[in-house]
């Protein structure tokens, strides 16, 4: 098992998921943060930290988000890991809760 990364979490980037992380797990893109499945160790921890409410048990993601599971496993593997927090965006709390952000990834 493991939590994964998902939609809402585009262009917001709280980032506050990082600091509770026991292994470091989180990796950092452009305007995106994935989590290595190798890695977690299922603590459960971050998923309550996310203000976009953007993480998820791999077995209890909403019915559209199936998908980012491969793409937390795809990212993980090339992007750097993120370990301390950083300021969101400036439109972070704009984006919050917009729908459709897929076509936005920037990889
Ligand atoms: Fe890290 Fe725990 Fe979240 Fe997995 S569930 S990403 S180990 S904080
Ligand atoms: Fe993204 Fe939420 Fe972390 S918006 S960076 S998963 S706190």
């Amino acid at each position: 098992m493991t939590f994964v990364v998902t939609e809402n979490c585009i262009k917001c980037k709280f980032t506050d998921c990082v600091d509770v992380c026991p292994v470091d797990c989180f990796h950092e893109g452009p305007n995106f943060l994935v989590i290595d499945p190798d890695e977690c160790i299922d603590c459960t921890l971050c998923e309550p930290e996310c203000p976009a409410e953007a993480i998820f048990a791999e077995d209890e993601l909403p019915e559209n988000q199936e998908h980012f599971i491969e793409l937390n496993a795809e990212l993980s593997k090339s992007w750097p890991i993120i370990t301390e927090v950083k300021d969101p965006p400036a439109d972070a709390e704009e984006w919050n809760g917009k729908e459709n952000k897929i076509d936005l990834l920037e990889k």
